[in-house]
């Protein structure tokens, strides 16, 4: 399956990974960070998203990590900055099982190295029923403002209704399918200790689905790794305090 991607400069390649139910629009703040004369910059879109279609009722996370070995490989890429947000990082996970030889360096940001629970499950597919009925208009009413934090919500409305329209312009086949795939992922706690290669952790400081205590936990279990708390931003750190998102990743990469 091809992934549909842009790509941004010309050195030591860096590719980002984007959330549920977003595209690889949401890097668009990030772009600048990466100098083109030493980055190249590799931003897909996953399987349901964007211009990337969705092949079947099940998008799996790790077709998706494989999808990335396969644009890789595409791109005579051997190695990369690999990096994903929430979902984004679910598949970052599955991809350093599947192939660590892939990574120079990892970034997980509001993401979990973590199965989902029994419950987060049920709640996925109680989505997937709602999306049948009501297409994307329960990930905009429901799932949105339990993601931004309190403070984006206080003071920045315009970042709001991007999201919400966002939300809303998601493909429901993908979502549906995603949210699949997303139930019936793998755990991947134990990989944590044998992840040995340059890693930051990002999380939005009032992210409350991947929250501090989950980058926490993963910071501690990964030998040498950084851990940053993104002030005054939930789930969509990248998003929601975009100048500290970037000053940790900007660091990061130039030290990877
Ligand atoms: C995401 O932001 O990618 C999703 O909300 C992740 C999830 O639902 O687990």
């Amino acid at each position: 399956m091809a992934f549909e991607f842009e790509q941004y400069g010309t050195g030591e390649p860096v590719v980002l990974l984007h959330a549920f139910p977003l595209s690889r629009k949401m890097w668009r703040p990030q772009i600048g960070v990466f100098d083109p004369e030493k980055f190249r910059l590799i931003l897909p879109d996953l399987p349901g998203f964007g211009e990337t279609p969705v092949s079947g009722g099940v998008s799996s996370i790790e077709e998706m990590a494989l999808g990335v070995a396969e644009l890789l490989s595409e791109l005579s890429i051997k190695k990369a900055v690999i990096g994903g947000l929430s979902m984004g990082g679910y598949v970052a996970f599955n991809l350093f099982r599947l192939r660590p030889d892939l990574f120079k360096a990892a970034v997980f940001c509001d993401t979990a190295a973590f199965a989902d629970t029994a419950e987060k499950r049920e709640n996925r597919f109680k989505l997937i029923e709602k999306i049948k009925l009501h297409g994307t208009l329960p990930l905009v009413e429901e799932m949105l403002p339990a993601l931004v934090g309190e403070t984006t919500k206080a003071t920045n409305a315009r970042l709001i209704s991007e999201l919400e329209k966002m939300f809303a312009e998601a493909d429901p086949k993908g979502a549906a399918a995603a949210l699949r795939g997303m139930a019936e992922r793998e755990d991947h706690e134990y990989l944590l200790p044998s992840i040995d290669v340059p890693t930051l952790f990002i999380v939005g400081a009032e992210d409350k689905l991947t929250d501090r205590d989950v980058a926490e936990k993963m910071h501690r279990a990964v030998k040498g790794s950084r851990l940053a708390i993104i002030e005054n931003a939930g789930h969509f750190s990248n998003l929601e305090n975009t100048a500290d998102f970037n000053r940790a990743l900007a660091d990061f990469a130039a030290k990877a």
